[in-house]
């Protein structure tokens, strides 16, 4: 079975399982779990930030930072294709009571134009926005990274009006690996990140948040609020600490992976890409076939892709899948007739 549903599904290589087992631990509630406590140091290391927060989740990362930046009845401008608002089932108005004001990017990417001028007015009739929040890279645009220009140009618009900046980095190391630009780089521009070690990372569970001292210092009680708080956590901090040690750079395979698929497929006749949008591990399509016959007919093959609705499909590639069978999955796909 070829797996390309998501990075998610990865499995903790012998090694990263080997470094679980042998983890030192303690009670993290307590603040007592060195290799939390680790992960945490070199997260700080790694983004610059001065605090950071180990989460059960990218989810978790990204509600405790709207929490933690807002007040209810406030606004967050947020890419309206972004995980935040898609995927996190209104997460910002249950949690926070804020509303999510959306604006269509391109590949992702909010003009910084157009949030400046999407701020509201201080008025009594309107909420007040007090934050902004970016993905990169950016999932449903197909795995596209936020230009680091673009990302200054946000920050400057953000500082200029006085509106805090987060920055979903879900996958920041897949951005980082393909840009050249480091994570600390990313950072250094917004005020809170998230990163995940479950994706391509390779972990089995975990995500980082980072940010100032006073920041973490909010997230970490509503962490506790919302039954985020983990005892012998060293165990899975122990599989995302080993991830960020050794599972970077072997990202750009998944990359090429991801690319050399893309430029395959391209040529098949109901297949229609943006090749634009192909730039790190995800590869999104549309397709004139039926797309849930085609991934029925891919699965019996023993290709697992998925579908959004009728005429797209998404396709992502991570390190449990290999170049030989990145091929493999080419041949299959060719094998659907027009
Ligand atoms: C961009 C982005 N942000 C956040 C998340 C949430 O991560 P988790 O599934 O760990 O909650 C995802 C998950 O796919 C994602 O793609």
């Amino acid at each position: 079975m070829i797996d390309l549903r998501s990075d998610t599904v990865t499995k903790p290589s012998p090694e990263m399982r080997e470094a679980m087992a042998n983890a030192e631990v303690g009670d993290d509630v307590w603040g007592d779990d060195p290799t939390v406590n680790l992960l945490q140091d070199k997260c700080k290391e790694l983004t610059g930030k001065p605090a950071a927060l180990f989460v059960t989740s990218g989810c978790m990362g990204n509600q405790l930072a709207i929490k933690s930046h807002t007040n209810p009845a406030e606004e967050v401008i947020a890419e309206w294709d972004s995980h935040i608002v898609k995927y996190e089932i209104a997460g910002p108005s249950f949690i926070s009571g804020v509303q999510v004001m959306p604006l269509k990017g391109t590949h992702g990417v909010m003009d910084a134009g157009e949030i400046e001028a999407h701020i509201r007015p201080d008025w009594y009739h309107y909420p007040k926005t007090s934050l902004v929040c970016i993905e990169n890279t950016h999932n449903r645009a197909g795995g596209t990274v936020y230009p680091l220009n673009e990302i200054k140009s946000v920050s400057k618009v953000c500082r200029n009006n006085n509106l805090k900046l987060h920055l979903d980095g879900a996958r920041i190391f897949n951005a980082s690996v393909e840009s050249g630009v480091s994570v600390k780089e990313y950072a250094s521009q917004v005020d809170s990140i998230t990163f995940c070690f479950s994706k391509g990372l390779g972990a089995p569970i975990g995500s980082i948040l980072c940010g100032d001292e006073e920041f973490i210092t909010r997230a970490h009680k509503y962490r506790k609020i919302l039954g985020g708080g983990m005892r012998q956590a060293g165990i899975i901090a122990a599989g995302a600490l080993y991830a960020v040690e050794n599972n970077v750079t072997r990202l750009m395979e998944d990359h090429k992976n991801a690319k050399h698929f893309a430029e395959e497929i391209s040529k098949l006749p109901y297949v229609v890409i943006d090749m634009e949008s192909v730039q790190t591990n995800i590869v999104i399509f549309n397709t004139t076939k039926d797309a849930n016959r085609i991934r029925e007919v891919l699965e019996g093959k023993g290709v697992v892709v998925t579908n959004d609705g009728k005429d797209k499909m998404r396709v992502v590639f991570h390190m449990d899948v290999s170049a030989e069978q990145t091929d493999q999955a080419i041949e299959i796909f060719k094998t659907l007739k027009a």
